[in-house]
């Protein structure tokens, strides 16, 4: 993808002024996938954060206000306890930091399961509160009317099968899906109720690779594979997880970088130049005139 996006952060951190760049959108992803053949696969990423947003936009067509942010930013033991409130503060801040991608804003557990109108309500406030374009929900056939009723009433729906983290309670741990046939069939279903009920994209994770196969098979809109199959008609990833910030990750993370020993070595240098008073230097302090 050629890009003339480009930041300059040298007049705020928070007010970087970027060449205008017109954002993608809900259709657009969509289209990508026709007659069931994705040419270029769709890039998905999770941002938190304004400044993780601006460093990853231009390379995606999608970010994901992924609620991994309970466990990646808030240390939390599992999605579960995530709040629609931190999921609507960090959309706007991954908003705020991007102009190029489509910014996907999950719903937490809790706020859309018991009714399509109760998701309605929670969707409708997640996108006013950050100006996302569109939000994920984790769940199958169970939830294809609840996607039905957003998706008519103008709310674009990723969907979310296999491997759906907020069910953890329910599923005894994060194990890949589908080893079963029952299991296997069951997500293949799901995946195709959501389809039908409007869903855009469908995020497929931790299923054995012949599913996510055969999910990218049986449904029209885009699969996004985590944990999934280089043939699902994008991929997703943590962030954190692909830059190296955590020693233990998933089975299925590559790890692109080594960011966490970036951090450790440059606060070891400070915390070293801090205790010897080489910082701050002659660069970094104010004299008189
Ligand atoms: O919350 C999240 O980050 C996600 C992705 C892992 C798909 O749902």
């Amino acid at each position: 993808m050629s890009t003339t996006f480009q930041l300059d952060t040298s007049t705020s951190r928070a007010n970087p002024t970027p060449q205008p760049m017109r954002r993608l959108t809900v259709p657009s992803i969509r289209s990508r996938k026709q007659g069931g053949i994705t040419e270029e696969p769709l890039v998905m990423l999770t941002a938190y954060t304004a400044r993780q947003a601006q460093l990853l936009d231009s390379h995606c067509d999608l970010l994901l206000v992924g609620d991994s942010l309970g466990q990646v930013i808030y240390g939390l033991p599992s999605t579960v306890p995530v709040t629609l409130e931190m999921m609507a503060n960090h959309a706007a801040a991954v908003v705020r930091g991007s102009y190029h991608a489509v910014v996907v804003v999950d719903m937490p557990f809790g706020a859309y399961e018991a009714s399509p109108e109760k998701a309605f309500e929670s969707a409708a406030y997640l996108l006013k509160a950050s100006g996302a374009a569109a939000v994920k929900l984790e769940g199958g056939e169970a939830m294809a009317e609840t996607v039905a009723f957003l998706s008519q009433r103008g709310i674009p729906v990723m969907g979310h099968v296999g491997l759906t983290p907020q069910a953890v309670n329910m599923l005894g741990g994060y194990a890949a899906r589908g080893r079963s046939e029952a299991e296997a069939q069951k997500i293949v279903s799901d995946a195709r109720a959501l389809d039908d009920a409007g869903a855009f994209a469908i995020v497929v994770e931790g299923v054995v690779e012949p599913i996510a196969i055969e999910v990218t098979g049986a449904v029209s809109c885009p699969t996004i594979g985590i944990g999934a199959s280089a043939r699902c008609d994008g991929q997703v990833l943590v962030t954190e997880d692909m830059l190296g910030m955590f020693e233990r990750v998933p089975r299925f993370v590559k790890k692109y970088g080594n960011i966490a020993a970036v951090i450790e070595q440059t606060a070891a240098q400070y915390a070293e130049e801090v205790r010897s008073r080489a910082f701050p230097g002659a660069d970094q302090t104010y004299q008189p005139k």
